[in-house]
């Protein structure tokens, strides 16, 4: 039989060129940054929690960025592997100004190329304890010591080359402290991309093996700063604040498991909105896939999609530069 229906929504699926024309949300590869992991090794080694994923010594990292580069990414942001060596309880290697992450940047910068490098300003890869932050006679993280060095190695950033700085640490009015340090010294182009809703997520394990600020799953508690992930409100505070205090971006991180809160945000804010589709949220696609579970490729597009259709304008993802020929 056939029905006599008003609607009939399938209309607008019948091909692909309809379906297209009513597309309403597009990812395209210039809104994506890819992390990066830098280290100190002779050769680049693999991650093993995220399988296609590098930490790259800085020789071979300048033919990547190229070679990336000219695939169509143009944003980088790096994250450092130390030496452990070089790590202390205050995590002060941070400032020097040779340090691994710095030479980083000027080799990078040093390319004629118009790219976007991002610092990830926190002091968790150069703390023997792996905090974001200094800690007090107790063993609690030090808020006001902890944004001082930051806001002083916000400068450093700027100094090697670093276009933005972004501060990934959750502690309380260092948007503030760094906006003004930066002012004060020259640097009024420096973007400040804020880590504002940044949750205590189980997602980042395979970030922080990779950087090697905890052995694998191992965990370490960042509850004392980082967000409750039951709390909508107290994140909406957060990203309040750091606008008020002078982010250029305000950041939603983990990205897939927070869509609401990106949405609030997008919906609240006239800056722009970032996601970060974090290493956990990475591998549990890739173990997947490699499960023979899932396809790898159609669920990060569609995690991506689903992170922009809920309102982030630029998102940070692992699988940036393997999508490139999708998204072109
Ligand atoms: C460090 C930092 C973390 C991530 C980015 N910057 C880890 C953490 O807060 O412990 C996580 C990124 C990822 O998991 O991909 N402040």
């Amino acid at each position: 039989m056939t029905l006599k229906l008003t609607h009939r929504p399938r209309r607008l699926r019948t091909n692909p060129v309809v379906r297209a024309l009513i597309e309403e949300n597009h990812l395209r590869t210039t809104d994506l940054v890819l992390p990066v992991f830098v280290c100190e090794d002779d050769f680049p080694s693999e991650i093993e929690s995220m399988p296609g994923v590098f930490r790259w010594p800085i020789k071979d990292l300048t033919d990547k960025i190229i070679e990336w580069y000219n695939s169509g990414i143009k944003a980088f942001a790096l994250f450092p592997k130390i030496n452990p060596s070089l790590k202390s309880n205050s995590g002060l290697e941070i400032l020097n100004t040779s340090s691994l992450i710095y030479r980083a940047a000027s080799a990078i910068k040093a390319l004629p190329l118009d790219l976007v490098l991002i610092a990830d300003l926190a002091l968790d890869p150069y703390t023997t304890h792996g905090q974001d932050g200094v800690l007090d006679k107790n063993g609690f993280v030090d808020n006001d010591p902890t944004t001082e060095i930051l806001a002083e190695a916000s400068l450093v950033c700027a100094n090697a080359g670093f276009d933005w700085v972004a501060p990934s640490d959750m502690m309380d009015g260092r948007i503030g402290l760094i906006r003004d340090t930066l002012e004060k010294n020259s640097h009024k182009d420096v973007v400040i991309l804020a880590y504002s809703a940044k949750f205590a997520s189980s997602y980042y394990g395979p970030f922080r093996t990779a950087i090697g600020s905890i052995d694998s799953l191992q965990s370490i508690d960042k509850t004392s700063y980082q967000l409750n992930p039951a709390n909508l409100q107290e994140a909406k505070r957060e990203l309040l604040l750091d606008e008020e205090e002078g982010a250029d971006i305000l950041m939603i991180k983990p990205a897939e498991p927070f869509l609401d809160i990106i949405r609030f945000a997008h919906e609240s804010f006239s800056i722009p909105i970032a996601a970060f589709q974090v290493s956990g949220e990475y591998s549990r696609i890739m173990a997947a896939h490699q499960l023979e579970w899932l396809d790898w490729k159609s669920c990060a597009l569609e995690s991506l999609l689903a992170i922009k259709r809920a309102g982030a304008t630029l998102i940070f993802s692992y699988f940036a530069d393997r999508l490139v020929e999708e998204l072109s």
